[in-house]
Parts: C-alpha cells; structure tokens; sequence
C-alpha cells in the first residue's frame, strides 16, 4: 500500500504516529518492542520527531529495543556511520537501555564474522521465528533497500538472516538484513520523497517483477503489512 502526503512533515508525523502506535501495541501485548531502524539521510526527520516531547512521552523506552536494516562498515564516531546518524537525531535523546540497542558495527572484528554475531543476538532477542514488530527502510534511487544493492549476490540469499559483503560501486563492505528477514515482520514501512525518487518508486510500484535490477521488490512480508509513506514529489507520474 502507498500512502502520498503533500508535504514532508505530514509524511513524518503519520510515520511517527505509526511508530507509537505499534510500540504501544507490542509492549501492551508482549511486554516489549522491537524495530529496525534505516539509515541514509530520509528518516532524521521522522527520527527527531520521536525524540520530541510529543512522542517521547508517550512510549515505554525501556521495553523498547532497536537493531538496524544495514550499516556501512566503517566505526560508529564516522560521518558515514547510519548508527551515528541515528544516535544524533534519536537514540541519545531518549531513555532506551543501552543493552537493548544493537549497533550493526564493531572494532576488530571483520564485517562477514559480526554478520553471524548480529544474527545471534536478533535470535535471542525474537527466538527462531525472527517476527520484528516494525522495520523501517529507506529506498535509493535506484531502487535499493537496505543495503541489498542491485545485482549483489545477497539478494538471493535464502537462509542466513544477516549477511555482509564487499559493495564495489562505494569501495566498502556492507552488511545488512536480508529479504528473507526482513519479510518475517510484522510492519514494515518504506519512508521515501523527493522527485529523485519517482523513477524507482514507478518501477518497484507498477513495472514489472525484476528484483535484481529493484531490490526493494524483493519487500513482500510473508504474514505483515508493508506500508509506502511517499510524498507527491517521489509519486511522480504514479497512477
Ligand atoms: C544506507 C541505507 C539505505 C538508504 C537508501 C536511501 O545505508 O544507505 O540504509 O538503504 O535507506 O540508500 O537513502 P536516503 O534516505 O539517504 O535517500
């Protein structure tokens, strides 16, 4: 389903809204939240919202826990660093446990090894099943999400839930979800505007089934809600 707002920040506050209400609903539930944050730059917006007073009052914080989509291989004091990123704009400004956030990064450690360490802890965190309550994705403009790039073996990766690789068009290892986890959740919402958008958003929405070229069509939950949250300017030319 897509949702198109006329402006950006109506396009955050119905994502912010989504965001508490289904923290709301799991911790009364299940007694705890869990989400996956996105990085690039689409979600600060919605991000400093949640730290806002408006929102940040209203959730239990410390039933909630975050891990990430996918995460540029590079510290977490680094410009490009999605975890830093996040922490700027929201997790420094509310009161979640440390324990309960699982940046995708560590020293000394190589990229394909954390992988399977990420792995472990989403285990112990959701059991077998892997369900999150809500994943939160952005879309590139050439149709990537996360960091399934186009044309990258990890799009057909089946079984492992987190996978790391070297991504040679940006001359550095990423690692990220893979579809097969990312499609277990519950909720999963796209945040993506701007016209640079419109061209992939047209092919992944109404073009035909060609997930190596759109990764994001790959994003089909196997029992949960996927959810575009678009302005009119990424909308397009969009029937
Ligand atoms: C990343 C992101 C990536 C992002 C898209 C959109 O590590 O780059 O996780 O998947 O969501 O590239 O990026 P923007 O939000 O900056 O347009």
């Amino acid at each position: 389903m897509i949702q198109i707002f006329k402006s950006l920040e109506e396009l955050n506050e119905n994502a912010a809204t989504i965001f508490l209400t289904a923290a709301q609903k799991a911790i009364e539930e299940k007694g705890r939240f869990t989400a996956v944050l996105t990085g690039g730059s689409s979600p600060a917006g919605l991000y400093k919202l949640l730290a806002s007073e408006t929102y940040k009052s209203k959730i239990d914080w410390s039933k909630v826990y975050i891990f990430w989509g996918d995460e540029r291989w590079v510290p977490l004091d680094n410009e490009l660093s999605n975890a830093k990123m996040s922490f700027e704009t929201f997790l420094s400004h509310v009161p979640i446990p440390k324990n309960n956030i699982f940046p995708m990064y560590r020293d000394g450690i190589s990229a394909t090894d954390f992988a399977v360490e990420y792995e472990k802890s989403i285990r112990n965190i959701l059991g077998d099943e892997g369900q999150f309550d809500l994943i939160l994705l952005g879309m590139g403009d050439d149709g990537h999400t996360a960091s399934l790039f186009p044309g990258e073996a990890v799009l057909h990766e089946k079984t492992k839930w987190v996978d790391a690789y070297w991504l040679a068009p940006q001359n550095m290892h990423r690692i990220t979800l893979t579809a097969p986890l990312i499609n277990k959740a519950a909720k999963i919402i796209v945040i993506a505007f701007g016209e640079k958008k419109a061209p992939a958003l047209k092919e992944v929405a109404e073009g035909d089934y060609n997930p190596e070229k759109y990764p994001m069509q790959l994003i089909k939950p196997v029992s949960g809600q996927l959810l575009f949250l678009v302005d009119t300017k990424a909308a397009g030319t969009m029937s």
